[in-house]
Protein backbone atom coordinates (compact mmCIF):
# COMPACT_ATOMS: atom_id res chain seq x y z
CA UNK A 1 0.00 0.00 0.00
CA UNK A 2 1.66 3.39 -0.90
CA UNK A 3 1.60 5.96 1.59
CA UNK A 4 -0.95 7.90 0.76
CA UNK A 5 -3.38 5.02 0.68
CA UNK A 6 -2.43 4.64 4.40
CA UNK A 7 -3.25 7.75 5.25
CA UNK A 8 -6.46 7.68 3.20
CA UNK A 9 -7.33 4.44 5.49
CA UNK A 10 -6.16 6.14 8.21
CA UNK A 11 -8.83 8.96 7.40
CA UNK A 12 -11.18 6.33 6.83
CA UNK A 13 -11.05 4.34 10.08
CA UNK A 14 -11.28 7.39 12.02
CA UNK A 15 -14.72 7.78 10.31
CA UNK A 16 -13.26 11.07 9.00
CA UNK A 17 -13.27 10.40 5.34
CA UNK A 18 -14.84 12.82 3.36
CA UNK A 19 -16.30 13.39 -0.57
CA UNK A 20 -17.80 15.57 -2.46
CA UNK A 21 -21.18 15.14 -3.82
CA UNK A 22 -22.84 16.09 -7.09
CA UNK A 23 -25.31 18.51 -7.26
CA UNK A 24 -27.39 19.06 -10.75
CA UNK A 25 -28.74 22.65 -11.18
CA UNK A 26 -28.33 25.95 -8.93
CA UNK A 27 -28.37 25.96 -5.16
CA UNK A 28 -31.97 26.00 -4.87
CA UNK A 29 -34.30 24.55 -1.99
CA UNK A 30 -34.72 21.63 -3.95
CA UNK A 31 -31.66 19.97 -6.09
CA UNK A 32 -30.85 16.77 -7.59
CA UNK A 33 -27.96 15.21 -5.42
CA UNK A 34 -26.08 12.33 -7.17
CA UNK A 35 -29.22 12.04 -9.37
CA UNK A 36 -31.84 11.87 -6.53
CA UNK A 37 -34.02 14.53 -5.66
CA UNK A 38 -33.59 16.21 -1.88
CA UNK A 39 -34.20 18.55 -0.15
CA UNK A 40 -31.00 20.52 0.38
CA UNK A 41 -30.63 21.97 3.75
CA UNK A 42 -26.44 22.31 3.98
CA UNK A 43 -26.19 25.44 1.75
CA UNK A 44 -25.26 29.10 2.27
CA UNK A 45 -27.00 30.04 -0.43
CA UNK A 46 -29.39 31.85 2.59
CA UNK A 47 -31.46 34.50 0.90
CA UNK A 48 -31.75 32.30 -2.77
CA UNK A 49 -29.39 35.09 -4.32
CA UNK A 50 -27.06 32.65 -5.85
CA UNK A 51 -29.56 31.59 -8.54
CA UNK A 52 -31.72 34.87 -8.63
CA UNK A 53 -32.20 35.51 -12.33
CA UNK A 54 -31.28 39.51 -11.68
CA UNK A 55 -28.38 38.35 -10.04
CA UNK A 56 -27.47 35.87 -12.94
CA UNK A 57 -28.11 38.44 -15.66
CA UNK A 58 -25.78 40.67 -14.21
CA UNK A 59 -22.87 38.60 -14.21
CA UNK A 60 -23.51 37.42 -17.58
CA UNK A 61 -23.95 41.10 -18.95
CA UNK A 62 -20.08 42.06 -16.87
CA UNK A 63 -18.82 39.03 -18.85
CA UNK A 64 -19.71 40.52 -22.09
CA UNK A 65 -19.01 43.92 -20.80
CA UNK A 66 -15.51 43.49 -18.95
CA UNK A 67 -15.00 39.80 -20.11
CA UNK A 68 -14.51 37.05 -17.64
CA UNK A 69 -11.19 37.48 -15.77
CA UNK A 70 -9.21 40.38 -14.46
CA UNK A 71 -6.34 39.80 -15.66
CA UNK A 72 -3.88 40.32 -12.44
CA UNK A 73 -3.14 40.90 -8.57
CA UNK A 74 -5.30 44.25 -7.89
CA UNK A 75 -2.02 45.79 -7.47
CA UNK A 76 -0.79 44.78 -10.87
CA UNK A 77 -3.50 45.41 -13.15
CA UNK A 78 -6.11 43.91 -11.64
CA UNK A 79 -8.17 46.57 -9.91
CA UNK A 80 -10.97 47.40 -12.28
CA UNK A 81 -14.34 50.29 -12.08
CA UNK A 82 -16.06 47.60 -11.24
CA UNK A 83 -14.28 46.42 -7.98
CA UNK A 84 -14.35 49.93 -7.26
CA UNK A 85 -18.22 50.45 -7.07
CA UNK A 86 -18.60 47.44 -5.25
CA UNK A 87 -16.22 48.50 -2.44
CA UNK A 88 -18.44 51.37 -2.36
CA UNK A 89 -21.50 50.38 -2.43
CA UNK A 90 -20.10 47.48 0.37
CA UNK A 91 -19.01 50.64 2.85
CA UNK A 92 -22.03 51.73 2.56
CA UNK A 93 -23.88 49.17 3.93
CA UNK A 94 -21.72 48.80 6.33
CA UNK A 95 -21.10 52.26 7.34
CA UNK A 96 -17.53 52.21 6.91
CA UNK A 97 -15.50 55.19 5.13
CA UNK A 98 -13.61 52.46 3.21
CA UNK A 99 -13.56 48.99 1.58
CA UNK A 100 -11.17 46.65 0.29
CA UNK A 101 -12.56 43.45 -1.89
CA UNK A 102 -10.29 40.47 -1.70
CA UNK A 103 -10.68 36.52 -3.10
CA UNK A 104 -12.40 34.96 -0.62
CA UNK A 105 -13.11 34.58 3.04
CA UNK A 106 -10.55 32.19 3.76
CA UNK A 107 -7.98 34.33 1.71
CA UNK A 108 -9.25 36.94 3.67
CA UNK A 109 -8.98 35.55 7.23
CA UNK A 110 -5.22 34.36 6.15
CA UNK A 111 -4.11 37.49 4.57
CA UNK A 112 -6.04 40.08 7.74
CA UNK A 113 -4.84 38.23 10.87
CA UNK A 114 -1.55 38.20 9.57
CA UNK A 115 -1.19 41.89 8.65
CA UNK A 116 -2.59 43.12 12.14
CA UNK A 117 -0.80 40.77 14.35
CA UNK A 118 3.23 41.16 13.89
CA UNK A 119 5.99 39.14 15.76
CA UNK A 120 5.88 39.58 19.21
CA UNK A 121 2.42 40.61 19.28
CA UNK A 122 -0.43 38.79 20.88
CA UNK A 123 -3.44 37.65 18.92
CA UNK A 124 -6.85 36.53 20.16
CA UNK A 125 -8.96 34.10 18.76
CA UNK A 126 -12.13 32.59 19.63
CA UNK A 127 -11.75 28.90 20.24
CA UNK A 128 -15.12 28.26 17.56
CA UNK A 129 -13.73 30.77 15.38
CA UNK A 130 -13.71 29.62 11.22
CA UNK A 131 -10.52 27.21 9.91
CA UNK A 132 -9.58 30.38 7.95
CA UNK A 133 -8.77 32.59 10.87
CA UNK A 134 -7.11 29.86 12.27
CA UNK A 135 -4.84 29.57 9.69
CA UNK A 136 -4.70 33.33 9.78
CA UNK A 137 -2.94 32.99 13.17
CA UNK A 138 -0.76 30.43 12.29
CA UNK A 139 0.47 32.30 9.66
CA UNK A 140 1.26 35.29 11.89
CA UNK A 141 4.29 35.35 13.46
CA UNK A 142 2.31 36.51 16.51
CA UNK A 143 1.80 34.77 19.68
CA UNK A 144 -2.09 33.50 19.60
CA UNK A 145 -4.52 32.76 22.64
CA UNK A 146 -7.03 30.87 22.15
CA UNK A 147 -10.02 32.04 24.46
CA UNK A 148 -13.15 29.46 25.04
CA UNK A 149 -15.71 30.16 23.26
CA UNK A 150 -17.72 33.18 23.58
CA UNK A 151 -15.79 33.28 27.47
CA UNK A 152 -14.90 37.04 28.27
CA UNK A 153 -13.69 36.15 31.56
CA UNK A 154 -11.24 33.99 29.89
CA UNK A 155 -10.64 36.48 27.28
CA UNK A 156 -9.48 39.06 29.83
CA UNK A 157 -7.32 36.67 31.60
CA UNK A 158 -5.25 36.30 28.19
CA UNK A 159 -5.57 40.18 27.97
CA UNK A 160 -4.37 40.64 31.21
CA UNK A 161 -1.58 37.78 30.51
CA UNK A 162 -0.16 39.10 27.20
CA UNK A 163 0.63 42.50 29.66
CA UNK A 164 0.46 45.23 27.00
CA UNK A 165 1.32 42.81 23.47
CA UNK A 166 -2.32 42.15 22.81
CA UNK A 167 -2.87 43.11 19.51
CA UNK A 168 -6.19 41.85 18.05
CA UNK A 169 -9.25 40.29 19.22
CA UNK A 170 -10.84 38.41 16.33
CA UNK A 171 -13.87 36.85 16.14
CA UNK A 172 -16.70 35.25 14.03
CA UNK A 173 -20.12 37.51 14.22
CA UNK A 174 -22.14 34.18 13.23
CA UNK A 175 -20.41 31.15 14.55
CA UNK A 176 -20.14 29.32 11.21
CA UNK A 177 -20.90 25.38 12.66
CA UNK A 178 -23.11 26.74 16.07
CA UNK A 179 -25.12 29.08 14.69
CA UNK A 180 -24.76 31.45 17.88
CA UNK A 181 -23.70 35.67 17.85
CA UNK A 182 -20.24 36.49 19.36
CA UNK A 183 -21.03 38.88 22.12
CA UNK A 184 -19.55 41.92 20.40
CA UNK A 185 -20.19 44.85 22.76
CA UNK A 186 -18.23 42.86 25.43
CA UNK A 187 -15.39 42.20 23.14
CA UNK A 188 -15.13 45.65 22.34
CA UNK A 189 -15.17 47.12 25.71
CA UNK A 190 -12.14 44.38 26.43
CA UNK A 191 -10.40 45.73 23.81
CA UNK A 192 -11.22 49.60 24.47
CA UNK A 193 -9.64 48.81 27.96
CA UNK A 194 -6.42 46.75 26.92
CA UNK A 195 -6.18 49.02 24.01
CA UNK A 196 -6.48 45.88 21.36
CA UNK A 197 -8.01 45.90 17.83
CA UNK A 198 -11.00 44.13 16.87
CA UNK A 199 -12.23 42.22 13.68
CA UNK A 200 -15.08 40.47 13.11
CA UNK A 201 -15.87 37.91 10.39
CA UNK A 202 -19.52 38.52 9.23
CA UNK A 203 -19.12 35.29 6.77
CA UNK A 204 -22.61 34.08 8.23
CA UNK A 205 -23.72 37.39 9.88
CA UNK A 206 -24.26 39.43 6.36
CA UNK A 207 -27.75 38.98 4.94
CA UNK A 208 -28.98 37.39 8.00
CA UNK A 209 -29.25 39.32 11.22
CA UNK A 210 -28.73 43.08 12.17
CA UNK A 211 -30.84 45.89 10.35
CA UNK A 212 -31.27 45.03 6.96
CA UNK A 213 -29.33 41.93 7.17
CA UNK A 214 -26.66 44.09 7.50
CA UNK A 215 -24.79 41.88 10.14
CA UNK A 216 -23.73 41.14 13.77
CA UNK A 217 -21.43 44.43 14.22
CA UNK A 218 -24.49 46.66 12.97
CA UNK A 219 -27.30 44.45 15.00
CA UNK A 220 -24.62 45.58 17.99
CA UNK A 221 -24.58 49.27 17.19
CA UNK A 222 -20.56 49.03 16.98
CA UNK A 223 -20.06 50.16 12.92
CA UNK A 224 -17.57 52.72 14.46
CA UNK A 225 -16.03 50.74 16.97
CA UNK A 226 -14.36 47.38 15.28
CA UNK A 227 -11.19 48.04 13.19
CA UNK A 228 -12.00 45.19 10.47
CA UNK A 229 -15.11 44.17 9.71
CA UNK A 230 -14.75 40.86 7.07
CA UNK A 231 -17.29 39.28 5.24
CA UNK A 232 -17.49 36.84 2.42
CA UNK A 233 -19.79 37.74 -1.08
CA UNK A 234 -20.01 33.55 -1.16
CA UNK A 235 -22.75 33.15 0.87
CA UNK A 236 -26.06 35.16 1.36
CA UNK A 237 -24.57 37.94 -1.21
CA UNK A 238 -24.39 34.34 -3.48
CA UNK A 239 -21.39 34.85 -5.43
CA UNK A 240 -17.78 34.55 -4.39
CA UNK A 241 -15.37 36.44 -2.95
CA UNK A 242 -14.68 38.87 0.22
CA UNK A 243 -14.28 41.96 1.40
CA UNK A 244 -13.15 43.73 4.76
CA UNK A 245 -14.55 46.86 5.55
CA UNK A 246 -12.90 49.50 8.07
CA UNK A 247 -11.41 53.21 8.07
CA UNK A 248 -9.29 54.68 5.24
CA UNK A 249 -5.97 54.45 6.78
CA UNK A 250 -7.00 50.50 7.63
CA UNK A 251 -7.49 49.91 4.26
CA UNK A 252 -4.15 51.60 2.61
CA UNK A 253 -2.22 49.37 5.60
CA UNK A 254 -4.13 45.98 3.98
CA UNK A 255 -3.81 46.69 0.55
CA UNK A 256 0.49 47.66 1.45
CA UNK A 257 0.72 44.54 3.93
CA UNK A 258 -2.19 41.81 3.02
CA UNK A 259 0.01 38.84 1.02
CA UNK A 260 -3.03 37.23 0.15
CA UNK A 261 -4.65 40.54 -1.33
CA UNK A 262 -1.11 41.06 -2.78
CA UNK A 263 -0.08 37.86 -4.18
CA UNK A 264 -3.54 36.64 -5.94
CA UNK A 265 -5.44 37.61 -9.50
CA UNK A 266 -8.19 40.27 -8.34
CA UNK A 267 -12.05 38.77 -8.54
CA UNK A 268 -13.65 38.45 -11.64
CA UNK A 269 -16.04 40.48 -13.39
CA UNK A 270 -19.17 38.14 -13.73
CA UNK A 271 -18.24 37.40 -9.72
CA UNK A 272 -18.26 41.06 -8.59
CA UNK A 273 -21.55 42.13 -10.86
CA UNK A 274 -23.05 39.55 -9.45
CA UNK A 275 -22.34 40.47 -6.19
CA UNK A 276 -23.83 44.35 -6.88
CA UNK A 277 -26.81 42.88 -7.81
CA UNK A 278 -27.54 40.86 -4.91
CA UNK A 279 -26.58 43.83 -2.67
CA UNK A 280 -29.14 45.71 -4.65
CA UNK A 281 -31.58 43.43 -3.70
CA UNK A 282 -30.52 42.96 -0.21
CA UNK A 283 -31.49 46.63 0.14
CA UNK A 284 -34.21 46.62 -2.26
CA UNK A 285 -36.00 43.53 -0.57
CA UNK A 286 -34.81 43.20 3.47
CA UNK A 287 -38.22 41.03 3.40
CA UNK A 288 -35.95 38.41 2.62
CA UNK A 289 -33.85 38.36 5.65
CA UNK A 290 -37.37 38.24 7.55
CA UNK A 291 -38.36 35.07 5.73
CA UNK A 292 -35.23 33.65 6.59
CA UNK A 293 -35.45 34.22 9.68
CA UNK A 294 -38.85 33.22 10.16
CA UNK A 295 -37.63 30.19 8.98
CA UNK A 296 -34.95 29.72 10.89
CA UNK A 297 -37.80 30.24 14.05
CA UNK A 298 -39.57 27.01 12.13
CA UNK A 299 -37.17 25.30 11.81
CA UNK A 300 -35.53 25.18 15.33
CA UNK A 301 -39.22 24.95 17.05
CA UNK A 302 -40.29 21.70 14.52
CA UNK A 303 -37.34 20.27 15.50
CA UNK A 304 -37.60 21.03 20.00
CA UNK A 305 -41.11 19.93 19.05
CA UNK A 306 -38.90 16.79 17.96
CA UNK A 307 -36.87 16.59 21.28
CA UNK A 308 -33.93 17.62 18.99
CA UNK A 309 -32.12 20.58 20.69
CA UNK A 310 -30.33 23.20 19.09
CA UNK A 311 -27.63 23.94 20.94
CA UNK A 312 -27.16 28.09 21.24
CA UNK A 313 -28.47 28.83 18.02
CA UNK A 314 -30.47 32.10 17.38
CA UNK A 315 -29.35 31.98 13.40
CA UNK A 316 -30.51 30.05 9.88
CA UNK A 317 -27.10 27.50 11.05
CA UNK A 318 -28.67 25.10 13.45
CA UNK A 319 -26.65 22.19 14.38
CA UNK A 320 -27.56 18.90 15.86
CA UNK A 321 -24.71 17.94 17.89
CA UNK A 322 -24.22 14.05 17.65
CA UNK A 323 -20.77 13.25 19.42
CA UNK A 324 -19.64 10.75 17.62
CA UNK A 325 -18.37 11.21 13.57
CA UNK A 326 -19.25 7.48 12.37
CA UNK A 327 -23.13 7.75 13.90
CA UNK A 328 -23.20 11.48 12.69
CA UNK A 329 -22.29 10.38 9.18
CA UNK A 330 -24.85 7.61 9.63
CA UNK A 331 -27.75 9.86 10.74
CA UNK A 332 -26.69 11.95 7.56
CA UNK A 333 -27.31 9.12 5.72
CA UNK A 334 -30.64 7.92 7.10
CA UNK A 335 -31.72 11.06 6.47
CA UNK A 336 -30.61 11.02 2.78
CA UNK A 337 -32.97 8.55 2.07
CA UNK A 338 -35.60 10.21 3.30
CA UNK A 339 -34.70 12.88 0.70
CA UNK A 340 -33.09 15.51 3.54
CA UNK A 341 -29.51 16.63 2.80
CA UNK A 342 -28.16 17.56 6.15
CA UNK A 343 -24.52 17.32 5.71
CA UNK A 344 -22.02 15.69 8.72
CA UNK A 345 -19.70 18.28 10.15
CA UNK A 346 -17.17 16.08 11.69
CA UNK A 347 -13.38 17.23 13.29
CA UNK A 348 -10.98 18.97 12.54
CA UNK A 349 -14.14 21.62 11.37
CA UNK A 350 -15.92 20.97 14.76
CA UNK A 351 -13.95 20.22 18.07
CA UNK A 352 -13.72 15.95 18.32
CA UNK A 353 -16.62 14.43 20.22
CA UNK A 354 -18.94 17.25 18.58
CA UNK A 355 -20.14 15.98 15.45
CA UNK A 356 -22.77 17.31 13.97
CA UNK A 357 -25.80 17.53 11.09
CA UNK A 358 -25.21 21.27 10.14
CA UNK A 359 -28.71 22.71 9.43
CA UNK A 360 -28.50 25.49 7.17
CA UNK A 361 -31.86 27.44 6.03
CA UNK A 362 -32.76 29.30 3.13
CA UNK A 363 -35.52 32.51 2.54
CA UNK A 364 -36.57 29.96 -0.54
CA UNK A 365 -37.93 26.76 2.23
CA UNK A 366 -41.41 26.62 2.89
CA UNK A 367 -42.55 25.89 6.25
CA UNK A 368 -43.97 23.03 5.20
CA UNK A 369 -40.69 21.70 4.03
CA UNK A 370 -38.69 22.73 7.09
CA UNK A 371 -41.09 20.76 9.45
CA UNK A 372 -41.73 17.55 7.37
CA UNK A 373 -37.12 17.94 7.64
CA UNK A 374 -37.80 17.99 11.37
CA UNK A 375 -39.63 14.91 11.51
CA UNK A 376 -36.81 12.84 9.30
CA UNK A 377 -34.40 13.95 11.28
CA UNK A 378 -35.68 13.15 14.56
CA UNK A 379 -35.89 9.30 13.08
CA UNK A 380 -32.53 9.64 11.31
CA UNK A 381 -31.01 10.61 14.95
CA UNK A 382 -30.91 8.93 18.48
CA UNK A 383 -32.91 10.38 21.03
CA UNK A 384 -29.25 11.39 22.99
CA UNK A 385 -28.94 14.40 20.72
CA UNK A 386 -31.79 16.16 22.22
CA UNK A 387 -29.68 16.15 25.77
CA UNK A 388 -26.24 16.80 23.58
CA UNK A 389 -26.83 20.01 21.76
CA UNK A 390 -27.35 21.80 24.69
CA UNK A 391 -24.34 21.08 26.41
CA UNK A 392 -21.88 20.06 23.86
CA UNK A 393 -20.76 23.44 22.84
CA UNK A 394 -17.95 25.30 24.14
CA UNK A 395 -17.39 24.36 27.82
CA UNK A 396 -14.35 25.02 30.39
CA UNK A 397 -11.24 24.51 28.29
CA UNK A 398 -7.74 24.58 29.94
CA UNK A 399 -6.51 27.70 30.72
CA UNK A 400 -3.01 27.06 28.38
CA UNK A 401 -1.72 30.46 26.92
CA UNK A 402 -1.16 29.32 23.62
CA UNK A 403 -4.00 27.38 22.79
CA UNK A 404 -3.64 27.23 18.67
CA UNK A 405 -2.68 23.76 18.48
CA UNK A 406 -5.87 23.11 20.12
CA UNK A 407 -7.88 24.76 17.47
CA UNK A 408 -9.00 23.54 14.37
C1 LIG B 1 -16.91 32.11 9.39
C2 LIG B 1 -16.34 31.89 8.03
N1 LIG B 1 -15.37 32.71 7.61
C3 LIG B 1 -14.82 32.58 6.39
C4 LIG B 1 -15.22 31.58 5.53
C5 LIG B 1 -14.56 31.44 4.21
O1 LIG B 1 -15.25 32.17 3.25
P1 LIG B 1 -15.11 31.81 1.71
O2 LIG B 1 -15.98 30.63 1.47
O3 LIG B 1 -15.54 33.04 1.00
O4 LIG B 1 -13.67 31.48 1.49
C6 LIG B 1 -16.24 30.72 5.92
C7 LIG B 1 -16.69 29.70 4.95
O5 LIG B 1 -16.99 28.60 5.21
C8 LIG B 1 -16.80 30.86 7.19
O6 LIG B 1 -17.73 30.02 7.63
Amino acid sequence: MSEIAERLEEIRSRGLYRRMRMVSGPQGPRVLLDGKPVLLLCSNNYLGLADHPRVREAAAEAAMRWGVGAGASRLVSGTMTIHRRLEERLAELKGTSACVLLGSGYLANAGIVSALAREGDVVFSDRLNHASIVDGCRLAKAETFVYDHCDMEHLEWGLREAGGRGSLIVTDGVFSMDGDIAPLAEIVELARRYDVRVMVDEAHAVGAIGPGGRGSVAAAGLEDEVDVIVGTLGKALGSYGAYACCDAQMAEYLVNTARTLIFSTALPPPVVAAALAALELLVAQPERVEKLQRNAAVLRAALAEEGLGTGGSQTQIVPLVGGGAEETVAACEHALKRGVFAQAIRPPTVPAGTSRLRLAVMASHTAAELRMAARVLAQALPERAAARSAVARGGAGPRVFDGLAEAA
